[in-house]
């Protein structure tokens, strides 16, 4: 087989190139070929520098994923680098696309770095619930100094080239498109100087001279990290780089490294990298399928969800036309998004002159007959099937032949839908979560006429404006709301049975969910979809109404909260619900925490073998990316199904038995097998 790398001597420079598409990952040929690179530059005489850069579209991005949890096959990384770092004629990296992870730490090992100024350089191993192991932790911090290293090691984020210029990461910018020839100039230039090693860099002090700079950048980041054991262990090794040799600290970051390798959350994160991937793959579509040009979207509906949809469109510089019934309802809404773009803007995340270019996109209206020419229109209105078909079939009629026509709907059934139309083919459910221009998940639902194209330029279209897509089939709530009304159902039964309600929420967050579902109910309000009359009370809901309680809103709902928003458990709602189970003649029992949070969560373990069995999700590992994005299903645990895999699905039968609750035909049949989802 043929190396990925190449070397070409040209005059005094060996130019090493990396050729392994798709992102030049460090797998074992490639290690191999560096390290014989290296040799060679030390046995021609005839060679003063080198350079090591990549074809394709990125500087190596990092080591080979697929590799982790297998034999490791030498050479291994750390001996790449350390060879490269020893080199005794001057070795720069040549750096485009993004030096990600063990990449970032090759570049480290060179003694130069030189960036077009599109590059990105990072270190997101704490993405992957690890950390740098290729000395990356120690190297780093020698070079740009712990307090601008923390960041790179613990959050993950990469650097742009002039940032990376700034903080001292690299050493030079080049031409976009004249890297090689600038990088090969750049490193004649360093021939006959000392040579800086990486690993013998000072800049680490001043981690020794200011040590308060770590619990500092604990407590700043301290809710992005709750839970994860990565960034706890990255600002470790960052801070052994100041305090031990360099020696004992790449053996600190390695013991560091292989703890968390073969922990489950690393391998949680692992899963969830490649279930991201998967699940922009659709089962029956072919990956080279044409795709139907988006240059306009419409959208019916400018309430809250549909401005937020609009605004995804116009960040990504799509033109939107917004349609509302009614002037007043079409101003109001347009003046949330400006409002909502500002905010950001305040926050420093966008200019005001991004906010104006934005804005200038969109074009609100109030006749149907401007939605002719869009190429995509995405109805967000009312959920009422009858509204619904009213209109697509108004659609079908004024917008141009060949154009997708979505719903936005949370739960109703799409074919249905797209029988009002003559081109149920073009017809799909594209179900963003609330607020649409943040949450990342998008439910791509695939009609039972959906054509291939049409499918597929919906996924192009969700990565084009940052969205997470996964293909569900038409089933009522789709793959995420279907499995949340099982957690739900048995949430509100615990409460009856005597399970106090925030110890139900608190199960939630212990485990890692950003909030508990009465905690949801206040967020999003207790009266959503209430009937307004306070006279009628047949549920808690509408007697929590009934005394004034709607929410975070009203100051209460299920709990009081105070101006800070602190919530405390209320004895009004426990004598509401109490009330309510002795009505329903329940008994009241203590209910563990064990016994909550398995009602709460193998049921919606069971619900996804069910949407499994009837084939509404392709693959299980896209159940976990949609309870990820949509819910805050942790991270660290890999989402319902992995989770269920890691603590054994004949545990989770086990459970579902001794509760009295449905186990599905296949998920018994799998546990009993000895199968996993994923
Ligand atoms: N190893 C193996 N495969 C990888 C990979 C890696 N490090 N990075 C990407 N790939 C694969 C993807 O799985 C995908 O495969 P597919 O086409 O079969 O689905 C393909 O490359 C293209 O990836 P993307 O779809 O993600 O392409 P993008 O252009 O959107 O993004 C990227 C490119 C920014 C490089 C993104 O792929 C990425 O972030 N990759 C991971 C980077 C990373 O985490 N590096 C650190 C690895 S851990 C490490 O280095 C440990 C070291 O310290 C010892």
């Amino acid at each position: 087989m043929s190396s990925p790398i190449s070397t070409e001597i040209q005059g005094n420079v060996l130019v090493i190139t990396s050729d392994n598409p798709p992102v030049n990952a460090l797998g074992q040929a490639v290690r191999q070929g560096l390290k014989e690179g290296i040799e060679l530059a030390a046995q021609e005489s005839g060679i003063e520098a080198v350079v090591i850069k990549c074809d394709g579209r990125t500087f190596f991005a990092g080591a080979d994923i697929t590799e982790f949890g297998k034999t490791p096959q030498g050479p291994s990384l750390p001996e790449v680098c350390d060879a490269i770092e020893a080199s005794d004629k001057p070795v720069v990296a040549a750096i485009h696309g993004t030096a990600l992870g063990g990449g970032c730490e090759v570049a480290l090992a060179c003694h130069y770095r030189i960036a077009v100024p599109s590059a990105k350089l990072g270190l997101p191993e704490v993405k992957l619930g690890l950390i740098p192991g290729a000395a990356g932790t120690q190297r780093l911090p020698r070079l740009i100094g712990a307090e601008a290293a923390l960041p790179m090691v613990a959050i993950g984020n990469p650097v742009p080239a002039a940032k990376a210029l700034k903080i001292g990461l690299v050493d030079q910018l080049a031409d976009e498109g004249r890297l090689a020839g600038d990088a090969i100039a750049f490193a004649r230039s360093k021939i006959g100087q000392s040579i800086p090693r990486t690993s013998e860099g000072t800049a680490n002090q001043d981690g020794v001279k200011n040590p308060d700079i770590f619990d500092e950048f604990r407590a700043k980041n301290g809710r992005k990290m709750r839970g994860f054991d990565a960034p706890n262990a990255a600002i470790e090794a960052v801070k052994a780089a100041g305090e031990l040799s360099y020696a004992d600290g790449t053996a600190k970051e390695r013991e560091l490294f292989m703890k968390l390798m073969s922990g489950n959350q690393s391998r949680a994160m692992r899963h969830y990298f490649f279930a991201e991937r998967a699940a922009n793959k659709i089962d029956g579509v072919s990956a080279d399928t044409s795709l139907i040009p988006i240059n306009k979207v419409g959208i019916i509906g400018a309430g809250t969800m549909g401005g937020g949809i609009a605004m995804n469109f116009l960040s990504a510089g799509i033109p939107v036309t917004i349609l509302e019934m009614q002037q007043e309802a079409l101003d109001r809404g347009t003046g949330v998004m400006r409002k909502n773009y500002e905010n950001t803007a305040k926050r420093g995340r966008m200019t005001m002159e991004q906010v104006d270019g934005a804005m200038a996109l969109l074009s609100p209206t109030l006749d149907y007959g401007d939605l002719a020419d869009c190429d995509l229109v995405i109805e967000a209105v009312y959920e009422s099937m009858d509204v619904k078909k009213e209109v697509f079939a108004k659609l079908d009629e004024t917008v141009k032949d060949g154009a997708i026509l979505a719903s936005n709907t949370s739960y109703l059934n799409i074919d249905e839908i797209a029988s009002a139309t003559k081109r149920p083919g073009y017809v799909l459910g594209l179900h963003f979560f609330s607020p649409a221009n943040v949450m990342k998940l998008l439910e791509v639902v695939r009609g039972k006429e959906t054509r291939d194209d049409v499918l597929a330029t919906s996924m192009k279209l969700s990565k084009k404006i940052g969205k997470v897509a996964v293909v569900s089939g038409v089933c009522p709530g789709f793959i995420g709301n279907r499995m949340l009304s099982k957690r739900q159902e048995q949430a509100n039964k615990l409460i009856m049975e005597g399970a106090n309600y925030w110890d139900v929420d608190d199960v939630l967050l212990e485990f890692g969910f950003p909030m508990g579902p009465f905690q949801m109910g206040d967020l999003a309000g207790i009266d959503i979809g209430w009937h307004r009359d306070p006279t009628k009370v047949t549920t808690v809901r509408e007697a929590l109404c009934a005394a004034g309680r709607f929410g975070q809103k009203a100051g209460k709902g299920f709990y009081d909260y105070d101006e800070a928003r602190n919530r405390t458990p209320s004895d009004e709602v426990k004598q509401i619900i109490a009330d309510f189970a002795s009505k329903a003649g329940n008994e009241q029992r203590d209910i563990s925490k064990d016994e909550i949070r398995e009602r709460l969560l193998y049921p919606m373990v069971n619900e996804g073998a069910k949407i499994l069995e009837e084939g509404m999700s392709q693959r299980a590992s896209d159940i976990d990316v949609v309870w990820i994005n949509g819910y805050g299903w942790p991270l660290y645990t890999g989402g319902p199904m992995f989770w269920a895999d890691t603590i054994g699905l004949d545990a989770v039968v086990a459970g579902l038995d001794s509760h009295g609750l449905e186990v599905s035909a296949s998920l018994r049949s799998k546990a009993e097998a000895g199968e996993r989802f994923n």
